[in-house]
């Protein structure tokens, strides 16, 4: 867990980065209806839970290094009648003591405290556009300061966003962070496993989902960190397949992209693998060029280096494995420089991981991809994809589509692959899945 002290050290970070007379507000979000009077499960704001560890809805920060209270912390009041109902609340001297704040107060006096916090800041740091009910009350306290009389109140004239600082902030981890994500990443690897072990013909794509977030809330994760995608066949070759409704069939392919989120952070895994358990000649031989280009990208994380790198191997491997394969014809050179690849890999090879799957921080600079750096956390996630219906692809690979992916932490050595827990050699899957097979076998006949 994030220990008091570096929270403290992230608010003391980023109020090093406000500039003078300015006052930060972060408010933490708030419930949403799913239907009628009932919520989504609560999901915190990740600024917000960065810089407080707090996880209750509608609370407030404050941060002003100029006044003698920097740090200020609105939360919901203790409440017997709300909490027998919706559940305990931490009340202002628990919240205080849990998130290291120098002072706690109940979210009933933001309205009378927040505009006397404002009042002489002229610069005012706070994520436009990102909360717009409290933005509402924000900007009516705000007329008010401006409108007092003989101004006698002075309202802050400059608007900040304090994404951009919080963001660099938020994309190296800490060692704290590094070891919670590794655990997320552990028991992600264990949802794959599960699968690897449970999936066979005439199961269900949800099925199968429901085993991953079995695994997941039994290790103590709070569920999935994303909507997961179990897409059989030709479901695999749509990216963002989270109905999961489909049988799976004999003969077809399984995508799996599903990660755990645990204290916050997430896991984000794909491993792509044969339904009965067998790899088929033309299923085997896209897989490997996926594998290839993955190991490929893999030689270029390391600090110094940069994402872009890592995503010019990984297309070079890509591309000659596609010309081979006949899937495009001409030269390798020529469809490297025509990046004809994309056709099929559509998507991006990395993005950053953290409290967001897919994580804050910039990918370029200027013209120039952000260097990778001891602490960072990405993704490596090349793919393949051939529609049924793609006419410019040989009929025995219509229909397929394989990604992998894995997280990986940048050290100083070069980086750490934490989720090398879920086979991906394709003996390594035959070998799981077999052995789970004998197994079931096992089982089934000692119940006879
Ligand atoms: N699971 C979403 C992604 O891989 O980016
Ligand atoms: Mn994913
Ligand atoms: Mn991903």
């Amino acid at each position: 867990m994030i220990a008091v002290s570096e929270l403290q050290a992230r608010r003391a970070a980023f109020m090093k980065s406000m500039v003078a007379g300015s006052i930060a507000i972060f408010p933490a979000s708030s419930e949403v209806i799913r239907s009628r009077d009932t919520h989504f499960s609560f999901r915190q704001d990740s600024d917000f839970f960065y810089l407080t560890g707090i996880t209750e809805p509608d609370a407030v920060l404050v941060l002003a290094p100029d006044l003698e209270t920097s740090e200020i912390l609105f939360v919901l009041p203790k409440d017997a009648h709300e909490e027998v109902w919706h559940g305990r609340r931490l009340g202002t001297e628990l919240a205080k003591v849990q998130s290291g704040v120098s002072a706690c107060y109940d979210t009933s006096t933001l309205a009378t405290q927040l505009p006397s916090l404002i009042n002489g800041h002229s610069d005012l740091y706070v994520a436009f556009d990102q909360f717009p009910v409290f933005e509402q009350s924000l900007r009516s306290m705000l007329s008010e300061l401006r409108n007092a009389p003989k101004r006698s109140k002075i309202a802050p004239d400059r608007l900040h966003d304090p994404r951009p600082q919080l963001h660099q902030q938020r994309l190296i981890k800490s060692p704290a962070e590094q070891a919670v994500m590794r655990h997320a990443a552990e028991i992600s690897v264990a949802g794959h496993r599960r699968a690897l072990g449970f999936v066979q013909p005439g199961v269900y794509e949800y099925q199968v989902a429901a085993e991953l977030q079995h695994e997941f809330t039994m290790r103590g994760a709070s569920g999935f960190a994303y909507e997961s995608i179990c897409g059989g066949g030709a479901n695999a070759c749509i990216l963002h397949y989270t109905a999961n409704t489909d049988v799976l069939a004999d003969g077809d392919l399984i995508l799996i992209d599903a990660g755990a989120e645990y204290a916050g952070y997430a896991g984000d895994i794909t491993r792509t693998f044969p339904v009965n358990g067998k790899f088929t000649k033309p299923q085997r031989e896209i897989y490997e060029l996926v594998l290839a280009s993955q190991a490929a990208a893999f030689e270029h994380l390391q600090p110094g280096s940069t994402i872009v790198k890592a995503q010019e191997a990984c297309i070079e491997v890509l591309t000659a494995g596609l010309v081979k394969l006949g899937i495009l014809s001409g030269t390798v050179r020529e469809h490297i420089d025509k990046l004809s690849c994309r056709q099929f890999f559509i998507h991006g090879l990395s993005h950053w991981l953290g409290l967001d799957v897919h994580d804050v921080g910039l990918y370029q600079k200027g013209d120039k991809p952000v260097k990778l750096a001891a602490g960072m956390v990405l993704t490596v996630e090349p793919g393949l994809y051939f529609a049924p219906d793609d006419t410019r692809v040989p009929e025995q690979y219509r229909g397929i589509g394989v990604r992998i992916e894995d997280d990986l932490l940048i050290n100083a050595q070069g980086h750490e692959n934490l989720t090398a827990g879920v086979p991906k050699s394709i003996e390594g899957i035959e070998a799981l899945m077999a052995q789970a097979r004998r197994q079931q076998e096992h089982s089934h006949a000692a119940q006879r």
